[in-house]
């Protein structure tokens, strides 16, 4: 069976199909450029889980724009967080006195992205928001950042597709889906 063309046999339940995610994308990319028209604007893709959603939000946003890209590493192979960031690549761009958006996958503990964030803010920029498709609802817990644009809130599962990996799989798969327990536990 191909990877990507229907369910997946690790995939446990679908979330959020092709057509959910896309106007889901298209929302947001509306809000964005609503709010961004007079701005100068520069997206920053966190590698490797938000390029998918990167690349389908830039197209929907209707502003000019620029996009860089940062790597961080935070989760290695494992299904929960370590709570311990490194930036592996740096941005190649000055966002000195430009709007930064922080494009992200899915916001979990967002200890990756207040460390972003705070790291990104000495920089200097006239502003920093963060834009994330999905965010992980934990019962009793409260995430360490609060972003501005959300695309969906999702279950406390591990979820994989739309960029999301699990060990560098999956990444491929069109929909949003969790992943059966078995297979990383
Ligand atoms: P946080 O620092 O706990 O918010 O972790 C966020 C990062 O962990 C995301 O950018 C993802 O790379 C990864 N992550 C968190 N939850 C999942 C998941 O369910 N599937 C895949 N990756 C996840
Ligand atoms: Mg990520």
């Amino acid at each position: 069976m191909s990877e990507t063309s229907m369910q997946h046999p690790d995939v446990e339940s679908v979330l959020f199909d092709e057509e959910t995610i896309a106007s889901i994308v298209k929302r947001m990319g509306e809000e964005i450029t609503r709010d961004y028209h007079d701005r100068d604007l520069v997206l920053i893709a966190v590698l490797r889980g938000a390029v998918v959603f990167m690349g389908d939000l830039m197209r929907a946003i209707d502003v000019p724009l620029a996009i860089d890209f940062m790597a961080v590493s935070s989760y290695g192979d494992k299904a929960k967080s370590s709570g311990v960031v490194r930036i592996v690549k740096d941005l190649d761009m000055d966002i000195k006195g430009r709007d930064v958006l922080i494009v992200e996958d899915i916001l979990d503990s967002g200890l990756t992205l207040k460390y972003l964030m705070k790291n990104l803010s000495s920089r200097k920029p006239a502003s920093i928001e963060v834009a994330t498709f999905l965010w992980k609802d934990i019962e009793g817990k409260q995430a360490a950042i609060n972003p501005k644009y959300v695309g969906t809130h999702c279950p406390d599962a591990f979820v994989v597709g739309y960029g999301l990996d699990f060990a560098e799989r999956y990444r491929n798969l069109p929909y949003v889906g969790i992943l059966k327990p078995e297979v990383y536990s």
